[in-house]
Parts: structure tokens; C-alpha cells; sequence
């Protein structure tokens, strides 16, 4: 017996960087897991990896999302993407889908898994923030009120779900070793008028005591113990993983 044995979780975005990193080690501590993308070929990479199942699924469609029922003992809110734009020509329609996939494709989660958390009494709720839920960036207007918002949802689900068994928190990673951080270097060099190879140096470490990107099977760890029984007294908090970014 491990101490996730019998307990079934649900990742978002669990077929690349962080949500795979998760989807791993809740598998490895014992838990049933599911993993949920929109890139169905690597969800399914990843589920059969692990011995879980496999949900493709675009959580931009929320709509679909409001008469769901969910099974999950384990709700890891993960899947997001960044855009990078000045806020006078981020684009409106871009701004709209940040705030469907990472506010209200999680609100609608959490709605759909507390019925039976609640039923069980046993619930955790683990929301993949960022060091962007507590603190702002230049360029990075849809992200950073995504994830501020995300830390609402966080804390109103922990006073309601607190007295079901159920906890909900938020980890706030710093800069990742992901295709989400890859992916922003050419952009982050354009919006900051600075070659691309010095980015992650001037820009992505500039605010960190440590200066390296955190590994996701770090992040991983630390959602599998907000999952574990020891940190049943662990709910509305905000955890950062930042080399020390937001200790200044
Ligand atoms: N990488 C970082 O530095 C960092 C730092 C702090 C927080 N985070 C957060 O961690 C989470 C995961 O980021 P990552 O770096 O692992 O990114 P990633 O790009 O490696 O993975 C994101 C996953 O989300 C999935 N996804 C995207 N849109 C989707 C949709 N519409 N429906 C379903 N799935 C969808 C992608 O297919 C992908 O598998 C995000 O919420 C991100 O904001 C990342």
C-alpha cells in the first residue's frame, strides 16, 4: 500500500511539463490517475505510461463542461498556455480563452468533482498557479489576472469544502523547465527589445535567489503531498516553489 492507494485523480494538461510531471507521481504514490488534454496522442503517451486512462478533451469548450460529473478524489487544475503582448494590443479574443481555460474551466471542475468529495468526505483540490498568482509581469495581462483570479477560486473552495473533508490550495511555481517557458523566449526577447539568449538570465531569473529554472518533477512533489493525508490541515494556502522570487 502506498499513501494515494485507492484514491483517483484527475490532472489537466496532464500530457506535457508540470501536469505529466503530476500525473507520474500521483501514479507512483498509488492513485488512479486521469489524465486530461487537449493533445489526446500524449495524453494517451502518458496515461498507458502509467497505468491510468486517458481524457481527451479541449477545456476551452466550457460549455460542455457545465452538466459534467466527475469521480476524482484528486483534482490537479493544471492545463494553461501564456501570450505575450503589451496590454494595448493583447487581443481581446485571446484574453477571453486565458480566462475559459484557466479560471472558469476550473471553476467548472471543482463544481463537477465536489459532489462526490463531499460525498466522501475526502477531497483535494490542487490549483496550478504561478508566482504570477501573487505577483505581476510586464506583458503578461491574461496570465497574471488568470492566475490572481485562480487564487480566489482557490481560497472560496477551501472555506466552503473545509467542512466536507475536502482542502484546496494553489502552487505557485516559479519559471519551469516546460514547453510553456521554451515557447515564450522568442516573445519575451521581441516584447523586452533584448536577444533571445539572454532572456532567461535578464528576464526569467532576474527576481530569483537561485538561479535556475525549477524542475517540474519538483512541482510534482509538492502537489502529491498537498494530496497526501499529512497535509490534511493544509487548505487555502498559497505555496510558492520561486528560488525565492517572491521573498523580495
Ligand atoms: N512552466 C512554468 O514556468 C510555469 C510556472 C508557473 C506556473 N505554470 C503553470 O503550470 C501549468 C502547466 O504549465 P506547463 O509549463 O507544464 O505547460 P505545458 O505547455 O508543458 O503543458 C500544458 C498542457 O496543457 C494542455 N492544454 C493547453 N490548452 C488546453 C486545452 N484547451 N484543453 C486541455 N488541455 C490544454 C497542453 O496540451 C499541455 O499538455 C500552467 O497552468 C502554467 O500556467 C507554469
Amino acid at each position: 500500500m502506498t499513501e494515494l492507494s485507492g484514491r483517483t485523480a484527475l490532472v489537466t494538461g496532464g500530457a506535457s511539463g508540470i501536469g505529466a510531471a503530476c500525473a507520474r507521481e500521483l501514479a507512483a504514490r498509488g492513485a488512479t490517475v486521469t489524465v486530461a488534454d487537449v493533445d489526446e496522442v500524449a495524453a494517451k503517451t502518458v496515461a498507458d505510461d502509467i497505468g491510468g486512462k486517458a481524457w481527451a478533451v479541449d477545456l476551452l469548450d466550457v460549455s460542455a463542461l457545465e452538466d459534467l460529473t466527475l469521480e476524482a478524489d484528486i483534482l490537479v487544475n493544471n492545463a494553461g498556455v501564456q501570450s505575450i503582448n503589451a496590454i494595448e494590443t493583447f487581443p481581446p479574443e485571446k484574453f477571453r480563452a486565458m480566462m475559459a481555460l484557466m479560471v472558469e474551466a476550473p471553476f467548472l471542475l471543482i463544481r463537477a468533482a465536489l459532489p462526490h468529495m463531499y460525498a466522501h468526505a475526502f477531497g483535494r483540490v490542487i490549483n496550478i498557479s504561478s508566482v504570477h498568482g501573487l505577483r505581476a509581469s510586464e506583458f503578461k495581462v491574461a496570465y497574471v489576472t488568470a492566475k490572481h483570479a485562480l487564487e480566489g477560486l482557490s481560497k472560496v473552495t477551501a472555506l466552503e469544502g473545509g467542512p466536507h473533508g475536502v482542502t484546496s490550495n494553489c502552487v505557485n511555481p516559479g519559471y519551469v523547465r516546460t514547453p510553456l517557458v521554451t515557447k515564450q523566449i522568442a516573445d519575451q526577447a521581441r516584447t523586452h527589445n533584448i536577444p533571445e539568449d539572454e532572456v532567461v538570465g535578464e528576464i526569467l531569473l532576474k527576481e530569483s535567489a537561485i538561479k535556475r529554472l525549477v524542475e517540474p518533477e519538483e512541482v510534482a512533489a509538492l502537489v502529491s503531498w498537498l494530496a497526501s493525508p499529512s497535509a490534511g490541515m493544509v487548505t487555502g494556502a498559497s505555496y510558492t516553489m520561486d528560488g525565492g522570487w517572491s521573498a523580495r
